[in-house]
């Protein structure tokens, strides 16, 4: 497996895994680095993957200076690696919806985390990530997402997720193919909700989207989220 690294917006990174076995074509696993006075990383990577994923992001942020750390709900491929990040990263502190901290990272980190209120914003220095809560979207009671303010960029963790190696970034619709990787995993949570968190995301309008499973998005994402959205209503009314 090679790790891969590729800048996708201003000082923000997308660490990219490839794993042959998951899915024809390979399935990503991709973490970013939000690199600012206060680092942010965005997922962990599995435990098995600590080696790869720390030694990528040291090659931008030292270690020692990595802040905080953070990911969109917990499984392994989210936040497996989170110990090992904390033992190697004495400055981190991991943070998270203040319901995920309660429910399983107050007992599962090895250092106290900081729990994130909805909306609370995150003044990293130079950059700024604004958590947004979203129970069961795609699926985690604990589920939230985080918006990079200064970029317009939203990390939207297992949202629009699909399998292959695709480039680190595209412009193409990549809607079709969410459907497909969907199709595959049935991994989202269809709630009544589930749409309507989702269009409440595309009122952000982002720019673009840092996506944790596949390649990251740039265009019309308010566009793209609505789609999903859509596409998700009508898995639910289908039943
Ligand atoms: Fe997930
Ligand atoms: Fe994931």
């Amino acid at each position: 497996m090679q790790t891969s690294t590729r800048e996708i917006a201003d000082r923000i990174y997308r660490i990219s895994t490839c794993v042959p076995d998951v899915a024809p074509g390979g399935f990503t696993f991709n973490q970013f680095l939000i690199d600012a006075d206060e680092p942010l990383l965005f997922h962990t990577g599995p435990r098995r993957m600590f080696p790869l994923v720390s030694e990528a992001v040291a090659r931008i942020v030292a270690l020692q200076r990595l802040r905080w750390i953070t990911f969109g709900h917990v499984e392994a491929d989210e936040c497996g690696a989170m110990n090992e990040l904390l033992a190697a990263a004495p400055n981190a502190q991991v943070a998270h919806d203040a319901l995920g901290v309660m429910v399983s990272i107050g007992d599962l980190a090895d250092r106290q985390p900081r729990p994130l209120g909805p909306d609370e914003v995150l003044d990293l220095g130079g950059k700024r990530v604004r958590n947004i809560d979203t129970p069961h979207v795609p699926h985690g009671w604990d589920a939230h997402v985080i918006h990079e303010e200064t970029t317009n960029t939203l990390f939207c963790g297992d949202l629009m997720s699909q399998v292959g190696e695709g480039p680190a970034i595209t412009t193409d619709d990549l809607v079709e193919a969410a459907g497909a990787a969907e199709d595959m995993f049935q991994a989202t949570c269809l709630t009544p909700q589930t749409g309507a968190t989702i269009r409440a995301l595309a009122d952000l309008a982002p720019a673009r989207l840092a996506i944790m499973h596949g390649s990251s998005f740039e265009g019309d994402c308010a566009g793209a989220l609505r789609a999903l959205a859509d596409d998700y209503d009508r898995r639910l009314a289908a039943g």
